[in-house]
C-alpha cells in the first residue's frame, strides 16, 4: 500500500475542529495518527490488489478497520482493563487525554468508522457488495469477534483454563479483526467465495499467530522497542499460551502457524504484495 496517501486519508478522515468537541478530537487524533504498524489495513490492501489495481477505492474500510483497531487499544489500556500506560511509543491515550475523554475517543471512532464504510457503500456501484464487507467488518469487532474476545480474555485473568479457552480468546480477540481485514479485500476485489474462504482462514492463522508473537514479545521485547510496557500479561495474570506450553512449543506453534500460512497465500496468483506482508508479519520485533 501507498503508506503516505493512506496516512494522508486517515487524518482526513477526522479533521481538527475548534469547538466544544475539540478535546475528544484531540484524543481520537492522538491515538490514531501516533504511529502504529498499520498491519490490518496493509493487509486488506494487499488482498483487495490481488484482484484489482487501485487502492484508493477501499481506503474508507482499511481506515475504519485500523478506526476499530485503535479504539480497541484505547479501551484495552484503560485502568479497568489492562491498565497500560504507553501505547505506540507515547502515553497511552487516558494518561494523556484523560479516562472521560479516552473512553469517548474509542466510542468515536467506532462511529467514525461506521459513517466511513456507510458513506462508502452509499456511492458504491454496487451497494450490496459493500454491504457484505460492512457486515464482514461490524460482526468482526462486535460481541462474535473482538468485543467478545476481550470478554473472555478478562473473564480467563488468573483463572486455569484449557487450550480451548486460550484458541477461544485470540480468535475473537485478535483474528477476528485479521480476518476481516483480508476477507473485505477478498469482497470488494471481487475474489470468488472460494477465494474468500481461503483469505478467512489465512486471516485466522495469521492472526492466531500474531496473538502468540504479541505474548511472547510482552516477556522478552524491550519498552522501546515495542512501544508499549513489557510485562503487562503478567501483571494482568492473562491467560497466554505462553504461560500454558512455555517459550519453545509457543515458538514451534507459530512457524507451523506461518508455513501453513505460506500455503494459503501460494494458492493466489499475484500474491506478492501479500507474501510480502506475511513474511514480515512473521518476522516481526514490535
Ligand atoms: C496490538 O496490535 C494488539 C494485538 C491485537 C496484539 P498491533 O501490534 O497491530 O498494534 P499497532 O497497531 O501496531 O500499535
Ligand atoms: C489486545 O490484546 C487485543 C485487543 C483487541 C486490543 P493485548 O492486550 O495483548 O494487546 P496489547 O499487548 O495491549 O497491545
Ligand atoms: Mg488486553
Ligand atoms: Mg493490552
Ligand atoms: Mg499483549
Amino acid at each position: 500500500m501507498n503508506h503516505e496517501m493512506f496516512e494522508n486519508f486517515l487524518s482526513e478522515a477526522i479533521p481538527e475542529r475548534s469547538g466544544y468537541e475539540a478535546p475528544v478530537i484531540h484524543a481520537m487524533r492522538y491515538s490514531l495518527l501516533g504511529g502504529g504498524k498499520r498491519v490490518r489495513p496493509s493487509l486488506m490492501i494487499a488482498a483487495y490488489r490481488m484482484f484489482e489495481e487501485r487502492e484508493e477505492a477501499i481506503y474508507p474500510y482499511a481506515a475504519a478497520l485500523e478506526m476499530i483497531h485503535t479504539y480497541s487499544l484505547i479501551h484495552d489500556d484503560l485502568p479497568a482493563m489492562d491498565d497500560d500506560d504507553l501505547r505506540r511509543g507515547r502515553p497511552s491515550c487516558h494518561i494523556a487525554h484523560g479516562e472521560a475523554n479516552a473512553i469517548l475517543a474509542g466510542d468515536g471512532l467506532l462511529n467514525q468508522a461506521m459513517e466511513l464504510v456507510v458513506a462508502a457503500g452509499l456511492s458504491a456501484e454496487e451497494p450490496k457488495t459493500s454491504l457484505r464487507a460492512a457486515r464482514s467488518l461490524f460482526t468482526a469487532a462486535g460481541i462474535q469477534g473482538m468485543i467478545g474476545g476481550q470478554t473472555a480474555d478478562l473473564l480467563f485473568e488468573g483463572k486455569e483454563a484449557k487450550e480451548n479457552d486460550l484458541l477461544f480468546i485470540h480468535q475473537k480477540k485478535t483474528a477476528a479483526l485479521i480476518r476481516t481485514a483480508l476477507e473485505v479485500g477478498g469482497i470488494l476485489g471481487g475474489a470468488s467465495e472460494k477465494e474468500c474462504e481461503t483469505l478467512k482462514k489465512l486471516g485466522e492463522v495469521i492472526g492466531y499467530a500474531f496473538q502468540l508473537q504479541d505474548d511472547l514479545l510482552d516477556v522478552f521485547s524491550t519498552v522501546e522497542e515495542l512501544g508499549k510496557p513489557i510485562g503487562s500479561d503478567k501483571k494482568n495474570e492473562k491467560l497466554t499460551f505462553l504461560k500454558l506450553y512455555g517459550v519453545e512449543q509457543t515458538k514451534e506453534t507459530i512457524r507451523d502457524l506461518f508455513v501453513q500460512a505460506d500455503e494459503l497465500v501460494s494458492s493466489f496468483g499475484n500474491n506478492e504484495e501479500l507474501q510480502t506482508i506475511v513474511n514480515e508479519m512473521l518476522n516481526r520485533r514490535s
